[in-house]
């Protein structure tokens, strides 16, 4: 299955809440949009449209990216971060995996043990989401889907960058897709992890894994009850 991700199409009055995605480019079909150029909302739209697409394609993915979008934005706001930059956060989060669009069969197995290499494709997908969307979202955002899987002691991927090398906003959604991945519902409905100990996994992870004061940040909003249920 094949999804160009860049060849979202708006009517020709602008109305993001009429765009739609088509399965192969047809340029007489429409105009091709930057998106980023839109205003909040029609961005907000065309991201939350590609995220129903890629549910569609990988089921829990998609779900799995709202989660995200969701925990990075009440982080980002617990961090103090402007408007901008909480939509970048929600952006981010909806687009992370995109990426795994480009190897579906490889995510759609249910096989979690990977062979060497196949852990070669999936260490690329951070920088095929970002490439999907090059010249479609802005430069910001793209940043937020490469370094998703960075940690703050460099022992992420895909450039192995530590916590000093990034700004605090690339450091709030590997915190939130690592709490995610660990509580989202699999198969027959079973979790890997409570949120209690999700959180205290987190937790054990910061300074490591995780830039501290997201992690500060992640559990003042995990504190309060938060937009982190299974929709
Ligand atoms: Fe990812
Ligand atoms: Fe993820």
């Amino acid at each position: 299955m094949t999804v160009l991700l860049r060849d979202i199409l708006f009517s020709t009055d602008g109305s993001a809440s009429r765009c739609v995605v088509i399965p192969e480019r047809d340029e007489e079909l429409g105009v091709r949009l930057n998106v980023a150029s839109l205003g909040t909302d029609a961005r907000i739209i065309a991201a939350r449209t590609l995220n129903l697409q890629l549910e569609d394609a990988l089921p829990g993915v998609g779900v799995h990216s709202f989660r995200v979008a969701e925990i990075s934005r009440a982080i980002g706001i617990q961090l103090g971060f402007s408007t901008e930059e909480v939509v970048e956060l929600f952006l981010g989060g909806l687009y992370h995996d995109l990426g795994k669009l480009t190897n579906i069969e490889l995510y759609s197995d249910g096989n979690w043990t990977l062979t060497p290499e196949q852990r070669k494709v999936v260490i690329k997908h951070p920088t095929e989401g970002a490439r999907i969307l090059e010249g479609v979202e802005s430069p910001e955002v793209l940043l937020l889907i490469e370094r998703h899987h960075e940690k703050f002691d460099g022992s992420g991927y895909a450039d192995s960058l530590c916590g000093r090398e990034m700004p605090l906003i690339q450091q709030v959604i590997p915190v939130a897709d690592a709490f995610s991945a660990m509580t989202d519902r699999r198969k027959y409905d079973i979790r890997r992890y409570s949120t209690r100990k999700a959180v205290q996994e987190i937790c054990s992870g910061s300074g490591r894994a995780y830039n501290p004061r997201v992690v500060c940040a992640f559990v003042r909003v995990m504190c309060r009850e938060s937009p982190v249920t299974q929709p």
